[in-house]
Order: C-alpha cells, then sequence, then structure tokens
C-alpha cells in the first residue's frame, strides 16, 4: 500500500468534484464565486476527504458514496482557513502556496466568500440526500454533525479561544481544550460521518471519532511546530504567524522536544481505536505520515 498515491486519488477525486459544485461563472457575483474557488482549488493535502471516503470504506461501503460529504469538509474547512487569515484573525498573506484570498480578492469578498464555504456544505450533503447518494436520514444525521462540530462547541469555538488566549498564557489544558475544538472536531466529522455514510453501527462511529480526535490533536501541535521549524516554500504558509500573533501554543508550553514526543505518543493512541475495524493499512500508514509531515 503506497498511502501517499492514495491520498493523492481521493485528492484527485474530491478535485473533481470540487470542480464541478463551484463552475466557472459569468454573472454580476463574479467575484465571490471566483474568491471561493481560487481558495478551494488552491491546493491543501485534502487530508479531510481523504478520512471521510477511507473510513466509509472500511465500514464496507464505496469512497464514491461519501464523496459529497468529503467535498462538503473540504468546503467548510476551506472557509476556515479563508477567515482564519483574515486581518482580523491571524492576517497571513499566503495560504496553500498562494496570496490568501483576502490578498487576492480584498476583505470583503474573502469574508463573504467563506461565508458562502460555510453555507455550501448543508446544499451538498442535503442534495446527496435527495437524490440518494446516501440516505435522506444519514444526511440529516451528517448534517446535524457538521453543524455542531463546527458550531459554537467545535471549530467556531475553538478559533474564539484562539483569539482570546492571544497574548496570554493559558494553562496546557486550556490549550488543549482550545485544540479539541479548533482542529479535532472537524477531524472526528470526517471519520464518524464516513462511517454513517457507510451504514455503520455506534461503536464504529464512537471509535472511529476518538481516532480522529487523536490524530487531529496531533496534527495541531505538528502545524505549531511546523510554524516554527519549517520553511515557507514547503509549508505553503507564512513562518512566525504565531509568535508574531502572541499566540501561546503547545509548544510553547511544553518545548518542541516534548511537543514532538507527544505526537508520536497521541499517534499510537489513535492508532489504537482503528483495532474496531479492518483493513486499516492506508489508517494506519496515513497517521504515521502525518507525525512526519513537512508541510
Ligand atoms: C490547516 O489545515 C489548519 C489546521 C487545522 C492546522 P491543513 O494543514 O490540513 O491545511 P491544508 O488543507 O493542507 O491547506
Ligand atoms: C487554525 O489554526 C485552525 C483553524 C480552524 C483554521 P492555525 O491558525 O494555526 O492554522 P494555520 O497555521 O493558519 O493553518
Ligand atoms: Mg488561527
Ligand atoms: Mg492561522
Ligand atoms: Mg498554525
Amino acid at each position: 500500500m503506497n498511502v501517499k498515491e492514495q491520498l493523492l486519488k481521493y485528492a484527485r477525486m474530491t478535485e473533481n468534484a470540487l470542480g464541478k459544485y463551484i463552475p466557472s461563472a459569468d454573472c454580476p457575483q463574479k467575484s465571490v464565486i471566483d474568491a471561493a474557488r481560487y481558495s478551494l482549488s488552491a491546493g491543501g493535502k485534502r487530508l479531510r476527504p481523504a478520512l471521510v471516503m477511507e473510513f466509509c470504506r472500511v465500514c464496507g461501503g464505496k469512497p464514491e458514496t461519501a464523496l459529497p460529504v468529503a467535498c462538503a469538509i473540504e468546503m467548510m474547512h476551506t472557509f476556515s482557513l479563508i477567515h482564519d487569515d483574515l486581518p482580523c484573525m491571524d492576517n497571513d498573506d499566503l495560504r496553500r502556496g498562494k496570496p490568501s484570498c483576502h490578498k487576492a480578492f480584498g476583505e470583503a469578498t474573502a469574508l463573504l466568500a467563506g461565508d458562502a464555504l460555510a453555507i455550501m456544505p448543508f446544499e451538498v450533503i442535503a442534495k446527496a440526500g435527495l437524490d440518494k447518494t446516501i440516505s435522506a436520514e444519514d444526511a440529516l444525521k451528517i448534517s446535524a454533525l457538521l453543524a455542531e462540530l463546527a458550531g459554537f462547541e467545535g471549530m467556531i469555538g475553538g478559533q474564539t479561544l484562539d483569539l482570546e488566549y492571544e497574548n496570554k498564557q493559558p494553562p496546557l489544558s486550556a490549550i488543549v481544550d482550545m485544540y479539541n475544538m479548533k482542529t479535532c472536531a472537524l477531524l472526528e466529522f470526517c471519520c464518524k460521518a464516513g462511517c454513517i455514510a457507510a451504514g455503520a453501527d455506534e461503536s464504529k462511529q464512537d471509535a472511529a471519532g476518538k481516532f480522529g480526535r487523536s490524530i487531529g490533536l496531533a496534527f495541531q501541535i505538528t502545524d505549531d511546530i511546523l510554524d516554527i521549524t519549517a520553511d515557507e516554500k514547503t509549508l505553503g504558509k507564512p513562518i512566525g504567524s504565531d509568535k508574531e500573533n502572541g499566540k501561546y501554543t503547545y509548544v510553547s508550553a511544553v518545548g518542541i522536544d516534548k511537543a514532538r514526543e507527544h505526537v508520536k505518543q497521541l499517534t499510537a493512541e489513535a492508532k489504537e481505536f482503528l483495532n474496531e475495524f479492518s483493513d486499516t493499512e492506508f489508517l494506519n500508514g496515513l497517521a504515521g505520515m502525518l507525525a512526519e509531515r513537512s508541510n
């Protein structure tokens, strides 16, 4: 099993499908459509869609069944990145190796493109229920889960705390809680939603969610490490953004060596949750690859 190749395969499936959801349009509101397409097609690892489709597959479904959900979460994630980069948040000018959305299209259009990408996922999931790609009940379950994990108790809540904590030194437990919300919640969604799309039972959904949470925490800690150690060209976003914005990260709290150790521990913990499934070579490989990523 070549993990990188499989990840690329899922990325291509996602990108093809995303292109159809947001076609180029010659209309008076073209700017916001162009901005959304610009950020969506700028690249990125496409980790979240891969998790959705692979969990659907290991639960006995076809990856294609979960493709609309995979696109939906990539839209939601891209919305979070567009807004995260705005001057009122992290004020970062580079994203996915290209000028950030607000740099390319202006702040107002970037704000609106983000808004559209936060709403569209619910259209895409609802329509997948209506055209019976997934059952209507699963579409409802997945929509409710996405709203919950992206909302006040999830990504938006975490982003709010991230701003609250600027220029402060919150205890490590508060940093972990904040990461659980801003990053882990959407990864939990990916893994659980893939299971739901395949009609898997609660115990599988639960194990998948825990896997998502554990790799999510490892993922955000690695993101903090890379903010210090990576080079801008490889990372595709500015280096030193956290320090510049007065963010007291997991790495600030425990140091780089311990942070790296914790990433390894969390990755090992995550892999334990895969025992609930069979045929997990890709998921195991992916977890390992993420722990050692350079972008
Ligand atoms: C960046 O996510 C935001 C975090 C949660 C750390 P990714 O590192 O998955 O970004 P892309 O999608 O590959 O650009
Ligand atoms: C952002 O965390 C997590 C999101 C929900 C977007 P960061 O602010 O560290 O993400 P990057 O480093 O800009 O991608
Ligand atoms: Mg941020
Ligand atoms: Mg940021
Ligand atoms: Mg970061």
